[in-house]
Formats: C-alpha cells, structure tokens, sequence
C-alpha cells in the first residue's frame, strides 16, 4: 500500500491497484488528476475537506463514503455515494471502514447542516490508518487506541481550528499509534506552525512523525 499527501488534510491510498481519496482538497497539487478512483471519504462539509468530491465521483464514478446529511448533499450534486452513521464497520473491496466522532462543526458549502463531523479509521491490507479529520483532542482517541492501535494516524496540528501540536502529541499516545503524519497545517497563514517542533515533541515519546510534502509517499 502506498500513502501519498496531497497537502492540507487529502490523502490518496493505493492498495493492489485501487485508489482511495480522503479529504480531497486540492489546492496544493494543481498538477493532480484523481483518475481510477473508487472511494472517497469527506470527513466534513468544510470546502478543505469536502474539496472536489463531488466532481471526482461525477467523472470517474467513484462512491462517496459520508455521514448520512452529506452523503445526502453529495448525492443530490450527483454524486455517487455511500452513507453512514458513525459506530460500525463497512466493508469494501479493498478493506473495511468505520467513521467515528470528530469534535468541531459541519455546514455545507451552501450552509446547510452537514450532519455529525467524523473521523476515519481505515482497515487496508491489514493495517490500521486513522485519520482525524478536524478535531480537538477528545477521549474518543482513547477508545480507538484501546480497540484499533493504530498504525498510521492523520492528525491536525495547525491549531485555531483544531488540535494544536501540543495535543496532537497528546493524541498519538491516548491512539498508541506508533506513525503520524501531520496534516491540516501551514496551508494557510491561520494554521503556520513549527513542524520541526511537532517532529521532535512526537520522537521524545518514541514514535515516528513522518512529514510528507504536497505528493510526497510513504509505502504503508
Ligand atoms: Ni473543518
Ligand atoms: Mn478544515
């Protein structure tokens, strides 16, 4: 399996030839092209997360995996889509997924209720990939530690709108996670932070940040 970050909090997951989107905000790789495509996961209905769901699932095809309001606003956009609440597993060709409780807000672009913001715990060749999407620190963290530890977590640290790098490393050990890749930060002036600082506060408590650039890959 191969993790490529497409800046902000997107992400493309390729697994034996299948590609999954989440978050696909895609400001930062003008020179991308979402192409064979089967699943997307939006987190919330924020334009950086919702981002160009919709479009992708309207030209290639691909299923929109959300929280039952937005899957539904996606849907009535066109696009193909698969709903969920959050607290149980979904199975799909590649793997299973299960949404779970993000604390922030959630509005479409047009302002309407977005449903419950979400994050994501992904299950791909016997991995476990969590990504936050927005959120505070919360002790739900706790739960998917306890139950998944995963081994790569996705989590925000540019602060203002989510957790900050202090609680993100907080996060990493309620997660047991022994991988994080830093998102959701330095995209904009509101979020700038000192990745350094995030690199050496998550190596102090014995795990490995890893900070990819806009298209950058690790192989999961
Ligand atoms: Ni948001
Ligand atoms: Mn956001």
């Amino acid at each position: 399996m191969n993790i490529h970050y497409l800046g902000h909090s997107a992400f493309e997951i390729v697994t034996n030839g299948k590609k999954i989107l989440i978050d696909p905000f895609l400001v930062c790789v003008p020179n991308y092209k979402p192409e064979n495509i089967c699943d997307i996961f939006v987190t919330h209905g924020h334009g950086d997360h919702l981002g160009s769901s919709i479009n992708i699932s309207v030209k290639t095809g691909a299923h929109v995996t959300a929280i039952f309001e937005l899957a539904n606003y996606c849907a009535k956009k066109g696009a193909k889509t698969i709903d969920m609440g959050l607290g149980s597993w979904r199975n799909y060709s590649w793997g299973r997924a299960i949404l779970v409780p993000a604390f922030h807000s959630s509005s479409t672009p047009e302002g309407q209720y977005g449903g419950c913001p979400c994050g994501v715990v992904l299950e791909i060749e016997g991995k476990i990939i969590y990504h936050a999407g927005d959120t505070c620190l919360n002790s739900e963290m706790k739960v998917i530690g306890e139950l998944y530890q995963p081994d790569i977590a996705m989590l925000p640290v540019g602060g203002k709108y989510t957790m900050d790098i202090e609680h993100a490393v907080k996060a990493a050990e309620w997660l047991q996670t022994t991988t994080v890749i830093p998102m959701h930060y330095n995209t904009f002036d509101a979020i700038k932070v000192d990745i350094e600082e995030f690199k050496h506060q998550i190596r102090e408590i014995g795990k490995v940040p890893v900070v990819l650039g806009a298209e950058e890959c690790i192989e999961g």
